[in-house]
């Protein structure tokens, strides 16, 4: 047998697997169902997937049609783009965006197996900040409608390899796309306190900025922060006494580097002037957003386009995931739902 055809699975000590590169069945879906669904109902994300947030209040916010022009900006593990797929059909057509060159492959290969082809979706390596480009490279003058979820996947999150989770060791990383600028350990070691400080308190409303930035950067004045736990440390330490509160408080690091590695809010704001005009005239957009620093910046834009009369109506209020997804998905627990809705031609004319 070639060593090609015979390929071992991982060996994991104990009886179930605990690291994401040893849980073979829950890498592979398709084969092993079962697997996923005790997964599922144990109320956790099997490993390299990601479980779809508040789909319901999407569709009802989105209501996408048969015929529509549909654009999925964050694609992600595609369980947003496959429900919006089925509806659109017959005549329809969804472009589907993310930044991420790792995942977006694997995501296209799920999605061409379920059927979809070229005729309905169209899948671009891209940052959203760039969706006017894309669209006019697709010869789209508007969409009908536009999704975005954002932040991160649970296959981004829960990769050691990709530096997103204190949880496992792995390299300080945390950029979506790694080809583009500088890993989180690079930042680290030439920032200065006062710049942390202010990255911690404006990515992550951190009440104790002042104290960890200066802690994190003399820590790394002695040693490089080269991986997620180096980092996890040196914040647990900075915690002192109050160790009950440091995953809390690591987690608010790692989402501070990881807005700032990746460019986050740059690139919200960019999607948000340019989103009026990739809409049709009562096209409709819907956003997810899981932290305020995002919520905030939806909320600013849609009242400003309400005001100057691009949208002809916004949500009033944000959508929570309700207790049913919230006691089966503990990660929607942040999720915030706005919509805006475009004026028609009548009105803006
Ligand atoms: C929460 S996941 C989306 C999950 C998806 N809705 C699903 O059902 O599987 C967010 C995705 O957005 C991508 N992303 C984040 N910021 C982006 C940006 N500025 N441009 C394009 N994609 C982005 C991430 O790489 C990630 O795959």
């Amino acid at each position: 047998m070639s060593e090609q055809q015979y390929k071992r699975r991982v060996r994991y000590a104990g009886k179930h697997p605990r690291k994401f590169s040893e849980k073979y069945k829950e890498h592979a879906p398709a084969k092993y169902p079962a697997t996923l669904q005790k997964v599922i109902e144990s109320g956790k994300t099997p490993a390299g997937t990601h479980r779809a947030i508040m789909v319901e209040e999407v569709l009802e916010v989105l209501r996408p049609e048969p015929g529509a022009i549909a654009v999925d900006a964050t694609l992600g593990y595609g369980g947003h783009a496959t429900e919006i797929l089925k509806r659109i059909q017959p005549g329809g057509r969804l472009i589907a965006l993310d930044t991420d060159p790792i995942e977006l492959p694997k995501t296209e290969a799920r999605l061409r197996a379920g059927g979809f082809g070229t005729d309905v979706l169209s899948v671009v390596h891209s940052n959203f900040a760039g969706l006017s480009r894309v669209l006019a490279g697709q010869g789209v003058e508007g969409a009908d409608v536009i999704l975005a979820d954002l932040g991160l996947s649970s296959m981004q999150m829960d990769n050691p390899e990709r530096g997103f989770t204190f949880k496992f060791d792995g390299p300080l990383d945390l950029r979506m796309n790694p080809n583009k600028g500088r890993a989180a350990a690079r930042l680290l070691a030439d920032i200065s306190a006062a710049k942390l400080e202010e990255l911690l308190r404006e990515n992550a409303d951190e009440p104790r900025a002042e104290l960890l930035a200066t802690l994190i950067v003399e820590a790394a004045g002695k040693a490089s922060i080269e991986t997620t736990r180096q980092l996890g440390e040196v914040v647990r330490t900075a915690c002192g006494a109050r160790r009950e509160e440091a995953d809390a408080t690591i987690r608010r690091v790692f989402q501070a580097l990881r807005i700032e590695v990746n460019d986050e809010f740059s690139a919200l704001e960019t999607f948000l002037r340019f989103l009026p005009q990739c809409l049709k005239p009562g096209g409709r957009v819907a956003i997810l957003t899981f932290h305020s620093g995002e919520d905030r910046r939806v909320k600013r834009f849609f009242d400003e386009g309400l005001r100057s009369g691009e949208y002809a109506e916004i949500s009033r209020n944000v959508i929570r995931p309700g207790p049913v997804e919230l006691r089966a998905n503990p990660r929607s627990a942040p999720a915030k739902l706005r919509w805006a809705i475009k004026g028609s031609a009548k009105e803006n004319g």
